[in-house]
């Protein structure tokens, strides 16, 4: 009984192949002449034909529809008619033309009358009409795009997006709005789409000051969603409510000043918020809340912190990749990543201004691979503070540091050392130089001439003499070397 059934479905199988290859055969795709279609160009793709219309306008393209339109059974599987000047696109130019993507970019297009699209509206499932004219959402002209599956509405001069804009776009999964000018969402413009089809929004680029909350609420299965380089200034509480499916979140350029208590509370499965390149100076120790289970990816860079804001982060307790680049960090206290520290693989302390790691500071960092403390104020980076994440660091950059050679930098060549043993990835090109006080010159860290300096201890072997007599012998020379800096 088994094994016929299991001959049915192979039979099954073999029947849906022939059906499809049939299919397939049926449409056969050939181009027209060149000159038929002048100025456009024609290529065949496996799916279909590949159509380009450049540097023409209306009647060249018509002409050339015209052309197409009387070979039947073509599939124009992209039609893209780019730098043309097309400022409005009349009722049926496409009528019997089977289109599944169209482009229309950068072509002035301003108008498209409403019955200029439905005639391919139960093939089409790509609508890209970026960088032209476009003032307000062409609605009428959409409404009857069943099949659309991306529609990209980048670079154009959208100011407002008005209730039920997409309404019709049943199938809509991805919508792109970046580089408008849009200030205004109306509470129902997002009505009428399909809610639960919705994946990914982009609304980067444009004029809004606040998150269009009531508009978001009944994007529900939403994953991601763009906002970033808007004039937000504040979120609170609430805004994101609606959004209990949200995987990403970008918030980046925007002008926010603080993270405030439980903002993100609803966005229980958000894995990846870039804050970066805000101004902030505040993250209530409460901001995270919500976030414990899921979020691995936390950008804060750019920003103007004084300090890890280790309470808020201490229960993201999944979190594995931390930037906190370009802040103006001074210190980090010995417990700034106790608590959280576990999971994180990637941190990024590069160019802020810290001047000391307390000796146990990355003690918690028991997953770390990658560590940058670029561009900081580090005069020593002491075996102590390394001790604990040498074993899975795989890169680490200290460059940019106004470092002192001295014995506690040993572990960078044992380190290195190591890395090679283990495997071939290369370190960053760039020379990580400490300075020699005593010869008022510089070395590369991996060479420091530890016989001549006296080092002892762990990883030394025969050299001997305290960690801690080494570091008083280059403080008490540092004065003399800064006097000999300026002095040069
Ligand atoms: C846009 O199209 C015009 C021709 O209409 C062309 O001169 C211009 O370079 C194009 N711009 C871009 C950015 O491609
Ligand atoms: C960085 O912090 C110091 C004080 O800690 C302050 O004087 C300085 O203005 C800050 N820099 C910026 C860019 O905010």
């Amino acid at each position: 009984m088994r094994a016929h059934g299991l001959l049915d479905v192979w039979r099954l199988v073999w029947l849906l192949c022939l059906v499809l290859a049939t299919g397939l055969a049926q449409v056969s795709q050939v181009c027209p002449t060149h000159n038929d279609i002048s100025p456009c160009y024609c290529s065949v793709k496996k799916s279909g034909l590949d159509i380009v219309c450049e540097i023409t306008d209306m009647q060249h393209i018509s002409k050339a529809m015209s052309v197409l339109k009387g070979r039947p059974n073509l599939v124009i599987f992209y039609l893209r008619l780019r730098h043309n000047n097309l400022p409005k696109l009349q009722g049926y130019v496409f009528l019997g033309l089977d289109i599944r993507h169209l482009t229309i970019h950068n072509s002035s297009l301003a108008v498209l009358e409403e019955s200029s699209l439905s005639s391919i509206g139960s093939a089409l499932t790509q609508l890209d009409l970026s960088q032209n004219s476009l003032s307000s959402v062409p609605s009428p002209a959409l409404r009857d795009l069943h099949h659309l599956l991306i529609l990209n509405l980048n670079r154009n001069k959208i100011a407002a997006i008005h209730n039920k804009a997409f309404e019709g776009l049943d199938t809509l999964e991805i919508l792109t709005l970046y580089e408008n000018k849009i200030s205004s969402i109306e509470p129902d413009a997002f009505k009428g789409l399909d809610n639960r089809r919705l994946k990914r929004l982009n609304l980067g680029g444009n004029e809004l000051a606040r998150i269009p909350t009531q508009a978001l609420n009944s994007l529900e299965l939403l994953k991601k969603l763009e906002l970033q380089e808007n004039h937000i200034s504040t979120i609170e509480e609430g805004d994101f409510e609606g959004l209990k499916a949200l995987d990403s979140l970008g918030l980046a350029h925007n002008h926010l000043r603080e993270v405030p208590a439980r903002v993100f509370s609803h966005l229980t499965q958000l894995n990846s918020l870039e804050l970066d390149g805000n101004q902030i100076t505040h993250v209530d120790p409460n901001a995270f809340i919500g976030l414990e289970e899921n979020l691995q990816y936390l950008r804060l860079g750019d920003n103007n912190l004084h300090s890890v804001p280790s309470d808020a982060l201490r229960r993201l307790h999944r979190l594995r990749h931390l930037d906190l680049r370009a802040n103006n960090i001074t210190v980090l206290p010995e417990d700034a990543f106790t608590g959280y520290g576990d999971s994180i693989t990637f941190l990024n302390l590069q160019k802020n201004m810290i001047k000391i790691l307390p000796p146990l500071v990355f003690e918690n960092l028991n997953s770390l691979e990658t560590l940058n403390l670029q561009n900081n104020k580090l005069p020593h980076i002491s075996e102590e503070v390394t001790e604990s994440i040498v074993d899975t660091l795989r890169h680490i950059d200290i460059t940019d540091n106004p470092l002192i050679c001295d014995c506690d930098l040993r572990w960078y060549s044992t380190w290195l050392g190591n890395l090679r043993d283990k495997d071939d990835e290369m370190m960053s090109k760039k020379r990580t130089v400490c300075t020699m006080v005593s010869e008022h010159r510089e070395y590369s860290v991996q060479n420091i001439p530890l016989d001549r300096m006296g080092c002892v201890g762990k990883n030394a072997g025969k050299y001997s003499s305290s960690a801690t007599g080494c570091k008083m012998y280059v403080d008490a020379t540092l004065p003399v070397f800064v006097l000999v800096a300026v002095l040069m």
